[in-house]
């Protein structure tokens, strides 16, 4: 069973379509047990309060230290049984020891098709005008493990979507992000089958 906490900075649409698909009983063995993000307005904990999941605004900032920082982040974790982590639009640099706890555990969704157009910076809106200026035609979305670096941990799927005659960064960004409300569900049916939760 995967007991995910999901980490957003954002409007959390990601996190609705798990939300959703979960409903619809087409991931079975997931639940969601956690979402937390490093901003108190986000939409994602308003999404998740909605549906009576616990949902927490943790921020460094909070804390005095990165050591702290992490002992707080690892004991919300423990006392919410979580053992995935799934970031879902989740904007800040997850704690080096949070990677190694969770390695093989803890995934992101990236809206392009990686290696390309991924790395520190290509976020947002930067990624699609990136892809539209090399003349790509095609972009997707990418779900892969988090390692140490951005974007960069091995790939579990991708969905491509075309580039077409006319997109800008907006009809762009528009179509992959539809193709992630599909993938990232799926991954996540994927992995649950496969029991890749931390034992
Ligand atoms: C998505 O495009 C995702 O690929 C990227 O951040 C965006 C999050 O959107 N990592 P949302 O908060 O899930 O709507």
């Amino acid at each position: 069973m995967l007991n995910l906490a999901v980490f957003g900075s954002g409007r959390g649409s990601n996190f609705q379509a798990i939300l959703t698909a979960l409903h619809q009983g087409k991931i079975p063995k997931v639940a969601i047990r956690l979402v937390i993000s490093n901003s108190s307005s986000a939409g994602i904990l308003e999404i998740a309060r909605t549906h009576c999941i616990p949902a927490v605004h943790l921020s460094q900032k909070q804390f005095s230290s990165d050591d702290t920082y992490g002992d707080a982040l690892f004991s919300l974790l423990e006392e919410h049984g979580v053992n995935f982590i799934v970031l879902a639009g989740y904007m800040k640099r997850v704690p080096a020891r949070l990677v190694g706890a969770f390695r093989g555990s803890i995934v992101n969704i990236h809206p392009a098709l990686l290696p390309k157009f991924g790395g520190a910076g290509m976020y947002g809106m930067r990624v699609h005008e990136a892809v539209l200026e090399a003349g790509e035609q095609e972009s997707g979305a990418t779900v892969h493990y988090v390692d140490e670096e951005y974007d960069h941990g091995e790939i579990i799927m991708q969905q491509r979507v075309p580039v077409m005659a006319g997109d800008t960064p907006g009809t762009l960004a528009a179509r992959v992000l539809a193709a992630e409300h599909e993938l990232y569900p799926e991954a996540l049916r994927r992995l649950a089958a496969q029991g890749q939760e931390k034992q």
